[in-house]
């Protein structure tokens, strides 16, 4: 996988909380996918789930969670033959490189982070450290594999700059061009809005009337549009979800007819998807061949890991 002539690597990774919807999807995933499938980058897709740790969350449902976010990859088209996939903490090493960044990152750079606002905002009783130097493990995420190229949604940009920053940090003290320069993939996609709340993005904290889910039935894709906003915005974000999965439907958008055109764009989101629900549903079900897949992707992943970290612990002197 890792040839020895060098492709531009990829790393990306997504949080296990919660289902993913068609905003994630159209941000991400699918870029993630069609990037694999080109075949000229070594890939990384992992599911981050210490960072996941930072949210407030319950620890009796963060296995299926991680679990279900793997079967979701895999649905949407990731290949453990053509990328390496596997879950964040089973190669222990990202927390080790995190570590040496903690000591490059000046406090202020890590307060500045929108998504660090935000979040302590939205969970003012646990503004944990974690959450403050997530950004830190990211990087850690993306050197780790020597990542250059990161497809990420727009909200990621900043600490993709704050990656690329730790390269730098790190190559002048240590005075060598150790870890390479680091690039957000950005593919042009669509910022899908709620459903319900078209001035805001389709965000699961919102509620789940506001997403449109990749697991959900074509009866709740429908009842859940049927509800959808039909104010000036709203109909500009159904007109935005009916662009971007333009081939799956069978009729016109109509902006004065919002009935029928919900029905339309209904049946083809459910259509779209009809083939990820069912190879999700088959993976679900098949837990020992998912978890094979997993311990494959931790077997490629560490040895890199292990060699990466053999060589910063040199250059920042400690024993190895
Ligand atoms: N912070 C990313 C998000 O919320 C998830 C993530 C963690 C990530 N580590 C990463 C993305 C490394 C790209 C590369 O979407």
């Amino acid at each position: 996988m890792t040839n020895i002539e060098h492709q531009p690597v990829v790393v990306s990774g997504a949080q296990p909380s919660g289902q993913l919807h068609l905003g994630n999807y159209l941000g991400a995933l699918k870029n993630w996918v069609n990037i694999q499938n080109q075949g000229n980058y070594d890939c990384f897709y992992f599911v981050a789930d210490y960072h996941s740790l930072t949210e407030n969350y319950d620890p009796q449902e963060k296995k299926r969670q991680i679990f279900d976010l793997v079967c979701t990859y895999l649905s949407a088209g990731l290949n453990p033959e053509k990328s390496i996939i596997f879950i964040q903490s089973q190669v222990p090493e990202c927390t080790e490189l995190a570590w040496i960044f903690n000591t490059l990152t000046p406090l202020g750079e890590l307060e500045r982070m929108i998504q660090f606002k935000e979040k302590s905002q939205q969970q003012d009783k646990n503004i944990n450290a974690g959450l403050l130097n997530y950004p830190i493990l990211q990087a850690a995420d993306i050197l780790l594999y020597h990542g250059e190229f990161v497809p990420v949604g727009q909200d990621q940009i900043q600490h993709i700059e704050l990656t690329h920053d730790t390269v730098r940090w790190f190559n002048n003290k240590y005075g060598q061009e150790y870890f390479r320069e680091v690039k957000p993939l950005l593919t042009p996609a669509p910022k899908i809005m709620s459903l319900i709340a078209p001035e805001n993005k389709m965000s699961k904290s919102a509620g789940d009337k506001h997403c449109l889910y990749l697991d959900d039935e074509p009866e709740i894709i429908a009842a859940k549009l049927a509800k959808a906003a039909s104010t000036p915005a709203g109909i500009e974000n159904l007109r935005l979800i009916y662009d971007s999965l333009r081939d799956s439907m069978t009729g016109d958008f109509n902006a004065e007819q919002m009935a029928q055109t919900k029905k339309i764009i209904a049946d083809g989101v459910a259509d779209y998807f009809a083939a990820f629900r069912k190879k999700k549903k088959e993976l679900l079900r098949d837990e020992p061949s998912v978890m094979k897949i997993m311990e494959q992707g931790r077997e490629k992943a560490l040895p890199i890991a292990r060699k990466t970290m053999e060589e910063v612990k040199k250059i920042v002197g400690v024993m190895n």
